[in-house]
């Protein structure tokens, strides 16, 4: 059975890629920092073969232990994101905070990479996002973060290969991320990025869902960036 290891798996898109493999009778193992988070998801989601572990990003030796829990898998997915005090203007940003986000999107894929040859049998995602492409005031680590993980993606799909390696590049996408982003104004924001965008609505959680399983499973793709964003980078 095809087993897929998603960092990230207790919310947002994370945690509908688990719901979607889940549907389709697949392994799932779901993976991320706060074991509250990951047992309501695990409560929430079909059931079938899934199973949940901490891990952070940030911590080496917990990126071990994950691999240890999971067992050989197919595929790994990396969804993770820690955005707090990181959209801030750069005269108001805190160096620590700046290396927590970059622990979380691109030093610990990078370590997933590290461990990934003997464990993963075909592909790593990783996700990135459209503001690296288009920037607003206040983004300038997280921008930095997203075309960080374009770069890698292509780097590490020529050095894992034949493990293919992949990012995903998500616009507005309605998750849980959004709560601690926006709070109050949230609906308000996302409506009005619905307004402007060619589609005509912000992201679900299971278009991202839809896209990670795409490009994981497509043996012909690596080293690529998928821009799933509604066409966010054109408005
Ligand atoms: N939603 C959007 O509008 C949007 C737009 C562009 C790009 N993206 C990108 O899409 C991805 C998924 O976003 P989302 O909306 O699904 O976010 P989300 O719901 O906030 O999910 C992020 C997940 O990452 C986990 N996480 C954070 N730091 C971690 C760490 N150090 N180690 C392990 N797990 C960690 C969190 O769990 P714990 O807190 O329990 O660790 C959480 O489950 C992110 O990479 C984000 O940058 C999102």
């Amino acid at each position: 059975m095809t087993t897929t290891l998603i960092i990230g798996g207790g919310s947002g898109m994370g945690r509908a890629l688990a719901a979607a493999l889940l549907t389709r009778g697949e392994s799932v193992v779901i993976a991320g920092r706060d074991a509250d988070r990951l047992k309501r998801a695990a409560v929430a989601l079909p059931d079938g073969d899934l199973r949940a572990h901490t891990v952070d990003l940030a911590d080496e030796e917990t990126i071990v232990e994950l691999y240890d829990h999971a067992g050989p898998v197919d595929h790994v997915v990396t969804t993770a994101v820690d955005v707090r005090d990181a959209y801030l203007p750069v005269a108001a940003l805190d160096p620590a905070r700046v290396h927590a986000a970059f622990d979380a999107k691109v030093v610990g894929p990078l370590l997933l990479a590290k461990y990934a040859q003997g464990r993963v049998a075909e592909s790593l995602t990783i996700t990135a996002g459209f503001n690296a492409h288009r920037p607003a005031p206040g983004g300038a680590v997280i921008a930095a973060a997203n075309g960080a993980v374009e770069a890698l993606v292509r780097a590490l799909a020529v050095e894992l290969a034949p493990i293919r390696v992949n990012a995903v590049a998500p616009g507005w996408v309605d998750t849980d991320l959004w709560d601690r982003l926006a709070g109050d104004e949230r609906d308000t924001r996302l409506a009005a990025m619905a307004a402007r965008l060619p589609v005509g609505r912000v992201g679900r959680a299971e278009d991202l869902a839809d896209a990670f399983i795409a490009v994981s499973r497509n043996g012909f793709t690596t080293g690529s960036v998928v821009h799933i964003d509604g066409g966010q980078r054109l408005v």
